[in-house]
């Protein structure tokens, strides 16, 4: 997208026409009905209710209770001037236990919620998989299995066959990484695994998993509709220049990144993951074919962003780094880089700790925008935790988060500058929700959520990101 002149205030940053503004969510996070209408549990349904595994034993079951209040949730955006809304669809609730029919009360309350995005002028865009697994395929063997992604690409035929009507922006998976290194090999997410090989053959799986359900989309879907894919690329730093931390960093790139860009968009695995991983598997589970599968032309690539990872080479004996941003588990999500350790990256940090630093997203989207000039960009998560709650006066002031977003959407906008097709940004999130492992404790909304009447109240920084959203333009800090 061509950009427009700069605004008359030389400081000021111009977006270019078009560019989408938006919230993400996703369906765990804040739904709640988890037992409504026909939806059956999730592997986080279970998770929540295995002891010690969420922060506080908090559960999905309430969350910002947004299955009742969509129409609500829905003018809220309109006021915050949003253009589009990502959101996550439940696959319990619109095909129980993973296989068979749809669910058509799961399916209504999908169209309701698009009916009214529409009717506001917001475009939807919506994801199949935030993580929320039928708690039945993980019994029959969860993404480790194969059979499991070919159950993925039936559930995505059937949504997209039936939502198609409304909902033309789709998106396959959110951050597989989380889903197989997490879920599978730290354990600190859902199902709680810590099997190293089983990680491996999640990642497989779910690569097989978004390649055939691109495929299964396209099929049904009205021509002009667009399918992407959300990744958690992450953006890595050596901890020191020396030859050690720079192969640290490629490690990394290779487990935490290249293991899904490398076949979703360059149509194999690296030589190195296999290489480095080879005392672990020799990945037959790769068919023939399934490179093929995998390798689909995608309308955009999403990208999530909150920080950068700082790592480092260990000394033999260390143990294997047993932490990502989202908790500690009992092994390490990283199989085949035992020996590389993560620092926190220098700066200010927000409720998770993580280190703010908008160049991380800067180096991303134009690193990609290199590697791969003819893929539009779209930034699908970026936001910050911070827990500011109401004032004596009713109003939540958050200064931080605001802080946050400009400097990161002035990030956005130097990429672009700088030549990335960026079409949109989705700030992580409209409201707090459930933030995984660590339950109620972290807030990441633009809008206040009191977990005890579920009111809503925007913070100082759903303002100042309505009128961005507005006018597309980006004033200097503290400039209005
Ligand atoms: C991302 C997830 C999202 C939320 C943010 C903070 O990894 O996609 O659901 O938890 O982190």
């Amino acid at each position: 997208m061509p950009l427009p002149d700069p605004a008359p205030d030389t400081a000021a940053l111009r977006f270019p026409p078009g560019f989408h503004w938006g919230a993400a969510t996703s369906a765990y996070q804040i739904e709640g009905a988890t037992a409504e209408d026909g939806r059956t549990p999730s592997i986080w349904d279970t998770f929540c209710r295995t002891p010690g595994k969420v922060h506080g034993g908090d559960t999905g079951d309430v969350a910002a209770d947004h299955y009742h209040r969509l129409r609500e949730d829905v003018r809220l955006m309109a006021e915050l001037g949003l253009t589009a809304y990502r959101f996550s669809i439940a696959w319990p609730r619109v095909q129980p236990t993973g296989r068979g029919p749809a669910n058509p009360r799961g399916l209504d309350f999908y169209r309701r919620l698009a009916d009214e995005l529409l009717a506001a002028g917001i475009t939807p865009v919506a994801t199949l998989y935030h993580w929320d697994l039928p708690q039945e395929l993980e019994e029959a063997g969860g993404w480790p299995q194969r059979r499991t992604a070919e159950h993925f690409a039936a559930y995505a035929a059937l949504a997209g066959e039936a939502l198609g009507d409304r909902i033309t922006r789709w998106t396959t998976l959110n951050e597989p990484w989380c889903s197989a290194f997490l879920g599978y090999g730290s354990g600190v997410h859902a199902p709680g695994r810590t099997d190293p090989v089983a990680a491996l053959r999640a990642a497989h799986h779910l690569n097989l998993a978004h390649g055939l359900a691109v495929t299964a989309l396209r099929s049904v879907l009205p021509a002009g509709a667009e399918v992407s894919v959300a990744l958690n690329a992450h953006a890595l730093r050596p901890l020191t220049p020396s030859a050690a931390d720079r192969d640290a960093v490629r490690r990394i790139d290779a487990v935490g990144n290249r293991v899904f860009l490398g076949p979703m968009l360059d149509g194999g695995y690296p030589a190195d993951l296999l290489a480095d991983t080879a005392h672990l598997t020799d990945w037959s589970f790769v068919h023939s074919g399934d490179q093929a599968a995998i390798h689909q032309r995608l309308d955009w690539l999403g990208v999530n962003y909150y920080t950068p990872t700082v790592v480092s080479a260990t000394p033999e004996d260390a143990e294997p780094a047993r932490a990502d941003g989202h908790g500690a588990g009992g092994a390490s999500p990283w199989p085949g880089a035992d020996r590389v350790g993560f620092h926190q990256a220098p700066g200010e940090r927000t409720a998770m700790d993580w280190a703010v630093d908008p160049s991380g997203l800067y180096e991303l989207l134009t690193a990609l925008a290199r590697s791969h000039p003819e893929l539009p960009l779209m930034v699908t998560e970026n936001g910050a935790a911070y827990p500011d709650g109401p004032g004596p006066r009713g109003s939540v002031d958050d200064p931080r988060r605001t802080a946050y977003l400009h400097a990161h959407l002035a990030a956005v906008h130097r990429s672009v500058v700088d030549g990335a097709d960026v079409r949109g940004y989705f700030a992580w999130s409209l409201l707090d929700n459930f933030e995984w492992a660590y339950g109620y404790s972290r807030r990441f909304g633009l809008v206040h959520v009191d977990y005890r009447t579920l009111a809503r109240s925007p913070r100082s920084s759903a303002h100042w990101y309505a009128r961005v959203a507005r006018t597309g333009v980006l004033h200097p800090p503290g400039a209005g």
